[in-house]
């Protein structure tokens, strides 16, 4: 090649919820076993099915022309006006404020490569992998965040945001979770209060990735930006992958606030939508199926009902590790998943399935990693389960998430098991 094709700091370019896939599929093979996949938030996959009905309504609608026109840049008007009057606020949006993405992964990604490389986004620490990538892809180095604190319910460190905000002027934004992906955690009122406080403070503006909204448990209020963000200038982010649930559709949208407000920000908001617009638009289907599966009658009790069985799962896992020294652990308010923290882990091994796996494993653990991931690792070559390491979400803390989808109540409470075994003969001795 006359030029190298890899861009610089290209080993930023991390996802791995997905890349432990990748090692779980080989020892699958040399191990003669089929995994158990605790790595994504994916319902489908879990076992959930989706109702006749929605695949009525899918059905109807692809069989009409209009699915297949594009729709205006923005996305299509209807869906945009439903989401207007049910998700947002007409106080603050307008219905050319909603634009519309191929899932939320695409939007992430151009709020992140339309700032200028000087400037960065404050993002939690864990996070969602794609948030962290983004940043550290955009600026070129590694992300920049601020901690969410196990001890106190995994809320936000706010004297470290301000912190953060105050003496690097480079933050321009603050981006927040919640409900929260990986921890479960649905932050206090006032904790939000205070990080749109200090956005306005310091003149940034607020990324409230909300794609749980809908996601929390018995008696969890949540709070949405629009109800608290005032004068200053915010974007919402949400979608249809986790609470219809239809992953596959690939369709999100941000809703933009107080964008008058700001002329800089405006300005900026403007690439986003010309950025759209070089696209064209994003994909038609869902979008035009979104106001009718929303408003069903049925949603609302599908919806609870999904709910309450997450709930659940979170009180057994809760229950089940709590027991175990070794870990800490929060009782999730919301959302599918669960963070379980090893504390003071070892480096160790477990029981190899076969010597295949062992060979793969050995020849693995060679490499520099992270304590989480070997345990990950090891976890997955022993007892068949495949869970994401807590530093693959930008932690510096060990440990692990998975979810609390699984279908088969049988085959969750056996998984608790499994993991809560190697946990206790990774420790060994040291237990
Ligand atoms: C917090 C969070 N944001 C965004 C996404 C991406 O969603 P989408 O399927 O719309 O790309 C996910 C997916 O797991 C997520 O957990």
């Amino acid at each position: 090649m006359r030029q190298n094709l890899l861009r610089a700091n290209s080993d930023l370019l991390r996802y791995p919820i997905r890349e432990v896939v990748e090692i779980g599929k080989q020892l699958e093979k040399l191990g003669h076993f089929s995994m158990i996949w605790e790595n994504i938030g994916d319902p489908i996959t879990a076992g959930e099915s989706v109702p006749d009905w929605i695949k009525g309504i899918v059905n109807d609608t692809a069989a009409s022309s209009a699915a297949f026109a594009y729709t205006d840049s923005r996305g299509d008007i209807k869906a945009r006006k439903y989401v207007l009057e049910h998700f947002s606020n007409e106080k603050v949006c307008t219905i050319d404020d909603i634009l519309f993405f191929n899932g939320l992964g695409e939007a992430i990604n151009k709020i992140l490569n339309h700032l200028p490389k000087e400037t960065r986004v404050l993002v939690p620490s864990p996070t969602y992998p794609s948030h962290a990538t983004a940043e550290a892809m955009h600026a070129g180095c590694n992300f920049i965040s601020y901690q969410l604190d196990p001890e106190n319910n995994w809320e936000p460190n706010l004297e470290e945001i301000e912190n953060k905000v105050r003496y690097n002027e480079q933050i321009v934004a603050i981006l927040v979770i919640n409900p929260n992906n990986p921890t479960g955690s649905v932050y206090r009122k006032e904790t939000l209060e205070k990080i749109v406080a200090i956005a306005k403070k310091y003149d940034c503006f607020l990324i409230f990735d909300e794609i749980y909204h809908h996601m929390t448990f018995e008696g969890v209020e949540n709070t949405l930006l629009h109800e608290i963000i005032g004068d200053v200038p915010g974007i919402s982010m949400k979608g249809i992958s986790k609470d219809i649930p239809w992953p596959g559709s690939r369709c999100g949208w941000i809703e933009i606030y107080n964008s008058e407000n700001d002329q800089n920000f405006r300005d900026y908001i403007k690439m986003l939508l010309l950025a759209k617009m070089l696209e064209v638009c994003s994909t038609t289907l869902p979008q035009k199926i979104l106001p009718t599966i929303y408003s069903h009658p049925k949603f609302e009790a599908l919806l609870s009902q999904r709910i309450k069985k997450y709930e659940q799962r979170a009180e057994e896992a809760y229950t089940f590790f709590s027991k175990i020294p070794q870990v800490r652990i929060n009782k999730p308010r919301g959302v599918f998943y669960l963070v379980v923290e090893l504390l003071d882990l070892p480096y160790s091994q477990l029981d190899a399935k076969t010597k295949s796996i062992r060979i793969l494993l050995n020849k693995l653990e060679k490499q520099t990693m992270q304590e989480d991931f070997q345990f990950s690792y090891e976890l997955m070559g022993s007892e068949g389960i495949c869970v994401v390491p807590l530093s693959g979400f930008g932690s510096h803390l060990n440990g692990f998430r998975m979810t609390l989808l699984q279908n088969d109540d049988a085959v969750f409470s056996e998984t608790l098991e499994k993991i809560g075994r190697s946990i206790t003969n990774y420790y060994g001795e040291q237990a």
